[in-house]
């Protein structure tokens, strides 16, 4: 089934404090967001990539795109000032029908099986997800104060890729942006639409590298792969 794949890399990446863009950092002597463009390169249903980007990364990014023969890039647009409005952005360029997958940059660990199975949800459902079991116990709380243990049995840690048909997600960003509503993932938005979006069991070594301990889990997930 193609697919068309928004990417977006304009973070700051403020929580990893590397004085940097995370993406930019190397694992196994790889940028991350080469890894993680890697998997749409290989992958022959994936009919382009819209990235999403800085300004003063723009350069450096399409040099790495060279020098590591990404072809499937097919724009670049600038980020703006949260994840939403980075993609939102995109969705603009890509004006097409068919199947829309977002997936962050800050991604690598993407394995191509979860990949078919959510494209081929979102075929059927309209929006599809992939996500994990929670494993901890949640609380909420208000201050330091327990106000409430959350079921577990019920949750579930989403991740990217987010698969939707083109017509509903560019709806949902419109709207969103109409309400001034600010979602922290792109199913949220299509929620509010009142559609339903499918969950498809994730893996955990799907990892966001968020903070620098997240480099330790991503080593160790490198290490197992070339095992
Ligand atoms: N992102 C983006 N535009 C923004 C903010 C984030 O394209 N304005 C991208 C990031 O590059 C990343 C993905 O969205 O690939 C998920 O965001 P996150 O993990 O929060 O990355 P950062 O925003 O870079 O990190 P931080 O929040 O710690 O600054
Ligand atoms: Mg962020």
């Amino acid at each position: 089934m193609a697919y068309r794949v928004i990417i977006p890399a304009a973070g700051q990446g403020k929580r990893m404090g590397a004085g940097k863009n995370k993406i930019l950092l190397e694992l196994n002597q790889l940028p991350i967001i080469i890894h993680t463009l890697r998997v749409f390169e290989m992958d022959e249903d994936c009919e382009g990539i819209i990235l999403a980007v800085n300004p003063q990364d723009e350069d450096e990014m399409k040099s790495l795109l060279d020098k590591h023969q990404i072809t499937k890039v097919t724009s670049f647009v600038s980020g703006g000032k949260e994840r939403q409005h980075s993609i939102y952005n995109a969705l603009k360029q890509v004006g097409q029908e068919g199947i829309i997958l977002v997936h962050d940059a800050a991604r690598p660990f993407l394995d191509k099986n979860l990949l078919r199975s959510l494209i081929e949800a979102a075929k059927t459902s309209g929006a599809a997800i992939l996500g994990v079991p929670v494993k901890d116990t949640v609380k909420k709380a208000t201050g330091n104060f327990v106000a409430e243990t959350v079921e577990r049995t019920s949750l579930w840690a989403v991740q990217t890729p987010q698969a939707f048909r083109f017509s509903i997600l560019f709806e949902a960003y419109r709207k969103a942006e109409e309400d001034n509503f600010l979602g922290t993932d792109d199913a949220s938005l299509v929620e509010r639409l009142g559609k339903d979006v499918v969950i498809v069991e994730g893996s955990y070594d799907n990892i966001k590298l968020t903070t620098p301990e997240d480099l330790y889990f991503a080593e160790a997930i490198i290490r197992k792969r070339i095992e």
